[in-house]
């Protein structure tokens, strides 16, 4: 074909492809539809909290089914539809020791108690809930969510690094082992939310995750925790030795950090 011919072939498909986008518009090319609109945040409890944690606490289940990923075979609930929650994690794990590990759904709860505490805003709502003959934790479940698996090698945004880094600290005051893939979820906005503390707020004194960086406003709220406010606050939910752990920790995390900023300066060790 000569280079008149096959110019004069294009622009015949384009003809046809024009006619045929008027008739039909789904014909439309890809590049003429209008991009997708930027998903919301995931995080639809903000400043709505008391009134998301009433819902879960009260709604009844429509029903419920297994979650066929994860260890200790969490359900999913699902609530009737029209009221702000459309299901929750359901995770009847009553106080004791399963597989060689001490799981409990009052950590789950303690887990959020403590994130609305230290102003954290990543453990989506978590309240006890009695239903039927089982008493557990109902953990709001996000949608429009990736797993950590999906996105870890996607270029991440500037926000992120602050958000990895309040997570480390997190783990380490509330002594959770147990953050692998499966336990950390990622929004279309890139906001970060945890899952899964049934493992954590156990009475071992030692820091689970190594911190290279800290931030100075999370950092100074955890400075700020003592024995009376955790009691107010997750006495419910951990208490004893579990409890005075969390400030045993505390003060790990704090001669580390003292000996990160004598090493390298806090410019390097703050984040802001
Ligand atoms: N609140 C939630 N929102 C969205 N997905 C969830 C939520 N809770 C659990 N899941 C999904 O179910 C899986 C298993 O739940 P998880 O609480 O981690 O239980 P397990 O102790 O079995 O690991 C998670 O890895 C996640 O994919
Ligand atoms: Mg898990």
């Amino acid at each position: 074909m000569t280079q008149l011919a096959g110019t004069k072939a294009l622009l015949r498909l384009a003809c046809v492809a024009l006619a045929l986008t008027a008739f039909w518009p789904d014909f439309a090319p890809a590049t003429f539809a209008q991009a997708p609109a930027p998903s919301p945040s995931a995080k639809i409890w903000e400043g709505r909290h008391a009134e998301f944690e009433a819902f879960i606490r009260t709604a009844e289940f429509e029903r419920i089914e297994d979650v066929p990923i994860g260890v200790t075979r969490p359900k999913r609930a699902f609530f009737k539809p029209g009221g702000p929650v459309a299901s929750v994690a359901w995770k009847v794990l009553p106080p004791g020791r399963q597989k060689g590990y001490w799981e409990s759904y009052k950590s789950e709860i303690a887990a959020y108690e403590l994130d609305k505490l230290l102003g954290l805003g990543m453990v989506p709502v978590t309240v006890e809930k009695q239903w039927k003959y089982d008493r557990g934790a109902a953990v709001l479940w996000l949608s429009s969510i990736r797993s950590w698996k999906e996105v870890s090698d996607r270029p991440k945004p500037p926000h992120w690094d602050r958000q990895a880094i309040r997570m480390k600290m997190f783990d380490n005051l509330i002594c959770n082992k147990d953050r692998n893939a499966g336990n950390l979820l990622v929004d279309d906005a890139w906001n970060l939310f945890l899952i899964d503390h049934s493992r954590a707020f156990i009475s071992d004194n030692d820091l689970p995750v190594s911190m290279v960086r800290v931030d100075r406003e999370l950092w100074d709220r955890m400075l700020a925790l003592d024995e009376a406010t955790l009691t107010a606050v997750i006495g419910k939910w951990v208490n004893g030795s579990d409890l005075r752990a969390i400030l045993k920790r505390r003060d790990k995390m704090k001669a580390a950090i003292d000996r990160m900023v004598k090493a390298r300066g806090e410019a390097a060790v703050f984040v802001h």
